[in-house]
């Protein structure tokens, strides 16, 4: 549209400069034209956290968090959580388009027959504490996989790249469940390819004596519906990481590895850890005013509440709550999702989240039935993390198609010191540090 642009009157200058609105949006570039004389670098934009600022074109996953809709592809997430398998939701993401029957079967063929690790992949998950977080291990050895496979680190090949997300993919959950029986002292289970992405992660979690595994179907379809809730959400902290460091051409294997060492944080998929831990904490329904009172006093945060996008009831958690239901029928009620919904039901009417917009994320509910399932805490983050390699993969194979792709480097507005003279280690002045 002809109109699309903005006006700005620098009224540093009195000039007036006219640039173009495309998608709702300015470029930041076209700032630098505007500048006070030619010794100006040129105006810049200024977004810590990025609270306002696209950093790049993605044809993926929508998101409206104020509607509270989320989509991948265009597809609305309640439809494919209700319809679809895992894989089913992965090829979709990576590809564009659900698959047909034939292209499902040679996918999960594919992903399947990628799922067994090299043998020394075992040797040094050993190595680890028998105490050592799972994220921990999850970040390390999935780093590692690019020792392995140095053909990763050519990019220029398509079929190259593709064959390494397969291959992360189909490793995760092999590498996911060594780190869980490694804390165990249990001896590690081969994949078995000839079972679904979930049940055979749950074979090798699971496993014990008995000559085959079972997984109960009720269970392995709610994991399938958490990991299809978890695969993607557009440009979050883990996946602008896995844009950063991808955008320097290094291998898609340490690249992931950089997004799950973003995602273990607690503010961001390390959340379902702490909202156990908070639940926990809490102990019962009757504890729940002063907690709430604590957290509008500043103290503590109600974790698995808020969320930087959403201000809006997260789609994601008004499945996984259906979920809960489902999964309890089987393990039995997990009496924390009563302190839940409690407290739900009290911070969604108070005034203070109500103001905030604060309402429960995805990693509210999600950990209590991982907790029925028999997960421990520490497990919960890399639950978050199997699925959402897939979007990581899609976010990163949509970078390297990018015809705008470059080295991701912001600019800073440095604030320190202007340039000043050496002064001898005999003539300076004693600062306060902090101790070394
Ligand atoms: N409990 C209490 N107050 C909160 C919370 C919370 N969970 N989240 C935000 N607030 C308050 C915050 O103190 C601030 O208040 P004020 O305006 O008085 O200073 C206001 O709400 C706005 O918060 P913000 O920190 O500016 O929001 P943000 O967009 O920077 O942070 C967030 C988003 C998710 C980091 C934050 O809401 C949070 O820390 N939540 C708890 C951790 C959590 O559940 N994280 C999982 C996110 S969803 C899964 C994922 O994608 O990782």
């Amino acid at each position: 549209m002809e109109n699309d642009t903005l006006t700005i009157t620098d009224n540093r200058t009195n000039k007036t400069y006219t640039i173009p609105i495309a998608n709702g949006a300015v470029r930041a570039l076209d700032l630098r034209q505007i500048k006070t004389g030619p010794d100006d670098f040129g105006l810049m934009t200024y977004d810590p956290a990025f609270m306002n600022t696209a950093s790049c074109h993605s044809a993926i996953t929508y998101l409206d968090g104020d509607a509270g809709i989320l989509r991948y592809r265009g597809y609305p997430i309640e439809q494919l959580a209700e319809h679809c398998t895992f894989l089913e939701v992965a090829f979709l993401l990576l590809n564009g388009e659900l698959p047909t029957q034939e292209e499902l079967e040679k996918w999960n063929q594919a992903v399947m027959q990628r799922t067994m690790i090299h043998e020394n992949v075992k040797k040094f998950m050993d190595g680890f504490h028998h105490d050592a977080h799972p994220m921990g291990i999850l970040i390390s050895t999935v780093a590692a996989l690019s020792t392995f496979y140095p053909d990763a680190r050519i990019l220029s090949n398509p079929l190259c790249n593709r064959k390494q997300i397969v291959r992360l993919i189909g490793k995760m959950p092999t590498l996911a469940a060594c780190a869980y029986r490694h804390r165990l002292g249990l001896p590690y289970v081969y994949p078995d390819p000839s079972l679904s992405y979930t049940k055979n992660y749950m074979n090798m979690l699971w496993r014990r004596t008995e000559p085959t595994y079972v997984a109960n179907e009720v269970l392995a379809r709610a994991l399938e519906v958490l990991f299809i809730l978890h695969a993607d959400h557009e440009q979050n902290c883990s996946t602008s990481t896995m844009r950063a460091v991808g955008s320097s051409n290094a291998d898609p294997f340490v690249t992931t590895a950089a997004a799950i060492a973003a995602l273990s944080g607690p503010l961001h998929g390390g959340a379902n850890e702490e909202v156990l831990r908070m639940l926990d904490e809490i102990g019962a329904i009757e504890n729940i005013p002063n907690y709430i009172a604590e957290v509008k006093a500043g103290h503590r945060k109600l974790m698995g509440f808020g969320h930087r996008v959403y201000k809006n009831y997260d789609p994601r958690a008004r499945i996984i709550k259906r979920v809960a239901e489902e999964v309890f029928e089987v393990t039995g009620r997990n009496p924390k999702i009563d302190i839940a919904l409690e407290l739900e039901k009290i911070a969604l009417n108070d005034d203070y989240f109500i103001k905030r917009k604060l309402y429960p994320n995805v990693d509210f509910y999600s950990g209590i039935i991982y907790q029925a399932m028999g997960f421990t805490p520490d497990q919960f983050t890399v639950l978050f993390g199997i699925p959402r390699t897939v979007g990581w993969l899609a976010q990163w194979q949509e970078l390297l198609q990018d015809p705008e792709r470059k080295i991701a480097r912001p600019r800073q507005i440095y604030v320190g010191q202007e340039v000043r003279d050496f002064v001898p280690i005999t003539r300076r002045a004693q600062v306060e540090m902090a101790a070394v």
